[in-house]
């Protein structure tokens, strides 16, 4: 039976944290020493926060880029494709991004969200980032998730710099930082395409990469980091992720039922497949599972993700033709980009991935 009492004391402080718009860095600025308890995460899943191996059976592949227009091209399609189809997840090095930029990119996250909480509190909320594409939340699915998360974030609908509807704090770097997943996003999706055997510029053909979202996470300390996780296990929606992060580490690959730690590569961009690409390649490449646990260090994690989907909303979209025979039937229906985006977003963050509603 429901206890309701509870059950409005649960509201009501989650209403609190909402209204205060100062997000969990807010809870840490004041000093708090134990986490609110709808933060506190079910019994499964703190139980499944220990390690299970001490020394890890695998690591996340790192895949260099260089020469991938020219000699080392096919030795590279093949590395990405056997990391895209095993692990969902691979590094990337050697991709022609400086690292200044990749710091920059980093620090202007950090800066908007080390801004005073007033500064902050007018962007708070908007849901799907509003009409400008810019906001500012902590927990987006608060009220709809079983346990909050230990981490605030910005969320910027990425293209279109010319009017100010981003803060001046990030606005330069976030536009530097789209430009760089432009030119790495087009090479990335011909290699996963070509490692399907596809004719090029198919993906690019589909306008995969005409909607673009930008996550910049902020995971402060946390003072009882085996009670709650930074986010919670889930697969990303889009076709690819391109993720960079600090030094601070705490992000984790599902890997043959155990958890593995993606360690900080400096220098390195993550890139990770999302659930239409899983889709569209008929269950070829992965969308796996990735969580993020909270953070014991004094020092914030600091990371940002770009989603790249396509920007044909209306369009249909499911297993690509290309790929299906006798042998190998479509595993999922057709579905309009919208279709899919709205599920994601009525979803709960740490119900299992998208894949599942448009399995056959
Ligand atoms: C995400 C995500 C991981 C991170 O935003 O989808 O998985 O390192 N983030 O912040
Ligand atoms: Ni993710």
């Amino acid at each position: 039976m429901h206890n309701t009492i509870e059950d409005h004391n649960r509201l009501e402080a989650l209403k609190r944290f909402d209204e205060s718009k100062a997000g969990v860095k807010g809870l840490v600025d004041a000093g708090i020493t134990s986490i609110p308890s709808f933060f506190v995460h079910p019994s499964e899943t703190l139980s499944d926060l220990k390690p299970t191996h001490h020394t890890p059976v695998q690591s996340i592949p790192v895949i260099d880029l260089s020469g991938f227009d020219s000699d080392r091209r096919g030795a590279i399609v093949d590395q990405m494709s056997r990391s895209a189809r095993d692990f969902g997840f691979f590094q990337i090095i050697n991709h022609g991004i400086s690292p200044e930029i990749l710091e920059r990119t980093i620090s202007a996250v950090k800066a908007f969200h080390e801004l005073p909480a007033e500064a902050k509190a007018e962007f708070y909320g908007r849901p799907g980032g509003g009409e400008a594409g810019f906001s500012y939340s902590s927990n987006i699915d608060l009220y709809r998730s079983k346990a909050a998360s230990w981490r605030d974030a910005i969320s910027v609908r990425l293209g279109d710099f010319t009017e100010d509807r981003i803060p001046e704090i990030c606005r330069g770097a976030v536009a530097e930082w789209d430009g760089e997943v432009v030119r790495l996003g087009e090479v990335l999706l011909e290699l996963v395409g070509e490692g399907l055997g596809l004719c090029a510029g198919r993906f690019g053909d589909l306008s995969c990469l005409g909607a673009r979202v930008m996550v910049g996470q902020y995971y402060p300390y946390c003072p009882q980091p085996d009670l709650t996780v930074g986010i919670a296990s889930h697969a990303d929606p889009g076709l690819l992720t391109l993720l960079l992060q600090n030094h601070i580490g705490g992000l984790q690959v599902k890997y043959g039922g155990v958890w593995l730690d993606v360690k900080p590569l400096p220098g390195a961009v993550l890139v990770n497949v999302g659930d239409l690409l899983q889709i569209m390649s008929n269950d070829e490449y992965k969308s796996v599972d990735h969580r993020v646990l909270a953070n014991m260090n004094r020092e914030p994690r600091v990371s940002t993700v770009v989603f790249l989907s396509p920007s044909k909303k209306e369009e249909l979209y499911g297993p690509l033709p290309e790929l299906i025979s006798k042998d190998k039937p479509p595993l999922y229906r057709q579905f309009t980009f919208s279709e899919f985006i709205q599920k994601f977003l009525t979803k709960e963050l740490d119900e299992k991935s998208l894949k599942k509603f448009f399995r056959i």
